[in-house]
Formats: structure tokens, sequence, C-alpha cells
């Protein structure tokens, strides 16, 4: 059916309702229409719709031809839009009302008959859970993807010395190994959130009604175990006004997208000339129109600068649900591009993020050169005097006064001669070298959790299993 007749199917729709003389302005039907942006949701409200139908005609609510007519129908409105056949009409209100339509201009009467026992109210909120359920099984697999690739890294890069940093001062020896996995815990929180999250959607709404269920004795377990989903929601009013799911999903996304923004910012830094730790490949920079020397990190940038805007969508919903009375509140008609905006995003930053990673060189011993710098042994210094027997503050203040005395004549606690550090204090000796080398203060910190290589494998070990992975 072209689109001109599916405007009159839908202008009757309107007006079947019986209680309006009048059709409604044009503005205003722009303004309340929702279908350019909820028409992405087509494959669950014909899903939703056919399991709906076949539970109308199981419990005979409807009668069986109807019910395969109408599934049928559904099938074929299905198979139209994916092939391009069928295009959405934007004068449609929103895309149930779209598929309805469409239904009863290709099936007639038995078309009429699929909004039995049903309300756009329940139809909607069935269909934000079915779509985002998939959605967040999406996000999950481009989080592992990114974990495991960054576990990848981190195996190449157990002995690779760079200085960890707290207010961004060089503070002590680690390995980049060891760094990349911080971030791979944050992204096994992420995804322990989103499965979390995902039992949550998982909740089956149809039959709530509009707000007050249903006098027709509908078989909700039906519908429930059709669309494989885990339970039935236990409230009608809850069943339609709920959208804590959508708000726990955004939120756990701008988390996810918070922690994407921090790697993002690190890289940003490790490509400066000011640090030269990576070289990202040549695919995944760009460069200025006026600066030629310019490769600039563009990808990790505007992660940062979208994870904004994934916080806004945190916040556009929370603020529209604030004040809403029960139960269904037109309101809640912005759910929707919210929460897709913090989908789409996250998606595509994921997967950008994943081969720019991969593809990034790893300038070793422009990391080692840059530890070496800046006493980020003095700690082990301190700790080698404790070793000796003194009491750990005396020997702070002691190898406190020996970097003052490297800062002034320009050379590195390695490099100090043995004289002065006796003169300091008489219980060093020659060993205090290979006690404060890189290789050594990485290595000592074998503590579970800490830099040294045999550590760092075992969170790479415990990361892959929790990941599900083959070691
Ligand atoms: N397009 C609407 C939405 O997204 C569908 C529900 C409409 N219900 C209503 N009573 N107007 O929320």
């Amino acid at each position: 059916m072209d689109n001109k007749s599916n405007e009159k199917v839908i202008q009757a729709m309107k007006l079947w309702a019986g209680r309006f003389s009048k059709e409604v302005d044009e503005k205003v039907n722009d303004f309340n229409s929702s279908i350019s942006f909820d028409c992405r949701m087509y494959r669950h409200d014909i899903q939703g719709s056919i399991a709906h139908a076949t539970m109308l005609g199981e419990a005979g609510i409807i009668d069986k031809t109807d019910a395969e007519s109408i599934v049928k129908g559904l099938e074929g409105i299905l198979a139209d839009i994916e092939s391009g056949a069928l295009t959405f009409d934007p004068t449609a209100e929103d895309i149930h009302m779209f598929v309805e339509a469409q239904l009863t201009s290709r099936i007639g009467d038995a078309g009429k008959r699929l909004h039995t026992a049903r309300s756009r109210n329940d139809q909607v909120a069935l269909d934000i859970r079915l779509y985002l359920r998939d959605e967040a099984k999406e996000i999950r697999v481009l989080a592992r993807d990114l974990a495991l690739t960054l576990c990848d890294i981190a195996s190449q890069h157990t002995e690779t010395v760079m200085p960890g940093y707290t207010h961004l001062q060089r503070a002590q020896p680690i390995t980049f190994a060891h760094h990349l996995m911080a971030y791979v815990q944050m992204l096994l929180r992420d995804i322990q959130r989103l499965d979390q999250c995902a039992e949550r959607i998982n909740v089956m709404p149809l039959g709530s009604g509009a707000l007050a269920s249903t006098t027709y004795p509908i078989d909700r377990q039906r519908v429930c175990d059709l669309l494989q989903f885990s339970s039935v929601t236990d409230n009608s009013l809850d069943g339609v006004s709920d959208r804590d799911f959508c708000i726990e999903l955004a939120g756990d996304i701008a988390m996810l997208m918070m922690h994407l923004s921090r790697l993002s910012e690190e890289i940003i830094l490790w490509c400066s000339w000011e640090f030269k730790f990576i070289e990202l490949d040549d695919a995944y920079a760009t460069g200025s129109s006026i600066m030629p020397q310019k490769k600039n990190p563009d990808i990790t940038e505007l992660v940062r600068g979208k994870t904004g805007r994934v916080i806004g969508d945190v916040v556009t919903l929370l603020t529209m649900m604030k004040g809403l009375p029960l139960a269904y509140n037109k309101d809640m008609q912005e759910d929707k591009e919210a929460v897709f905006d913090a989908v789409d995003t996250v998606k595509l930053c994921l997967s950008t993020m994943i081969p720019m990673l991969r593809t990034m060189r790893v300038l070793k011993d422009n990391m080692r050169a840059v530890a070496a710098k800046g006493f980020i042994n003095a700690t082990d210094c301190a700790d080698y005097l404790v070793k000796k027997g003194l009491p750990f503050r005396d020997a702070y203040k002691i190898t406190g006064h020996l970097v003052a005395v490297c800062i002034e004549r320009g050379t590195t606690l390695e490099e100090l001669e043995l004289d002065a550090y006796r003169k300091a204090c008489p219980s060093f000796d020659e060993d205090v070298y290979q006690a404060i080398s890189l290789d050594t203060c990485v290595a000592e910190r074998k503590v579970y959790s800490g830099p040294a290589k045999e550590s760092v494998l075992k969170q790479i070990e415990k990361a892959k299993e929790v990941l599900g992975c083959e070691q």
C-alpha cells in the first residue's frame, strides 16, 4: 500500500475513537508524532503484536483464523519494511499506529481486532523493553571485546616500565600492562552492571492495559514465554509507567562512557609530544588543515566529548520522570530519543576505540626514559633503609634530602655516587643501586593487585576467566 492510502487509514483510525468530530491540527499532529524516532522499534513492535495475537487466538478472545491472519499480515509488514518495499509514513502518530493501520489495510477487519485487551501504553512499554534487551546485549559484546583487547595489549607489556602518577606527577614505577588492567577492572564492573540491568529490563508488561489491566481473560504468562521474558510485571500501574530500566541502562552507559573518557584523556596525553608514550595508527588519527606537523587524536577527543551528552541523556530521563503522577503521561514519549542516543553513542565509541587501541604503537623506551627521571624510586630508597633497620619516618627524611641533592646537581638517585649516599646515612651500601633500579622496584611489588609481572599475569588470567574466555 502506498503512503497516501496509509495516511487515510491512519486518519480513519483517529476518527474511530468517535469522540472527535474534527481532524487534529497539522502542527499538533507533527508535535505529537514520534514515528521519526520510534520507527526503529518496528521489529520489536511486530514481534510483540505477533505474541499478543497468538495468545488472543489461543485464549479464544479472538477467532483462531483472525489470529492467524493477523500473524501472517504482521509477518508481511515486517518483510516489506526490511526489503524497503514499505516505508514509514511520517504523518503516522507513532510506530504502533503505523503498523496497526498497515495491518488493517492489508487484512481488513481482523486487523482491527489486534488491539483487543491491549493499550498503546502497555504496548510501548513492551516495545522499549524488547528493544533495549537487544541493545544491552550488543553493548555487552562490545564492552567485552574492549576488555579483551586491553588484556591482549597488557599481556605484551608486563615488563614495560612506565611511571605511575598521582596528581599527574610521576609517583611510583608500574608497567603499561598494570595501567591498562585498571581499565579492564572498570569494564568488568560495567559488564556486571549491564547484566544486572538486563535482568530488570527482561520483565513483561503487556496486560497492564492503559493502566488498570483488562477484563479479558488474557494469558500473560503465555506472552511472557513467547517473547522469552523471565517474568511478568506485578502491578499494572507500574507496568505502564516504569521507565527505571531506561534510566538505569542510560546510567550504566554513562558510567561506561566515563571510563572510556578517562582512557581517552590518557591516550590524548600519551600521544602528546610532552609524553610520547604511544603513537596512534594513521588510520585512527587526523591531521590539521593548517599545521603540517599535527597528528591529532580526534577519536579520543570525540569519545571524551560525547560522554557529556550521554550524561545529559541520563539527566534528561531523570528530569522527565521526576514529576510524573501515575500512570502513563505523554511526557514519557520523550524517553526514547534520550535512551536511543545513549545506546547509539556508546556503541559507536566502543567500536571505534577497539581497533584504534589494537593498532596503536607503544613507545616503550620513552616510557622507561621518563620513568628513570622522576625520582619514582624514592619510596624504594626509603624502604631500603627501613630494611636496614631505620624507622620509616627517618628513612623518608634522609631520602628527601638525597632527592634535594640530586635536583641541585641535576642527577638521579640511580646515578648519585655512593659517597653522597653514605654522607646522608652510613647504612647505605653498594646494593642500594640494585634496590632502586626500576626493574627491582616493579618486581618487588608482587602483592596481588600490584604491578609485578606475576601479579599482573594473574590479573589478566582472572579477568579473562570472568569474561568467559578460554586460556
Ligand atoms: N508514542 C507513545 C509513546 O511513545 C505511545 C503511547 C501512547 N499512549 C497514549 N496514551 N497516547 O509513549
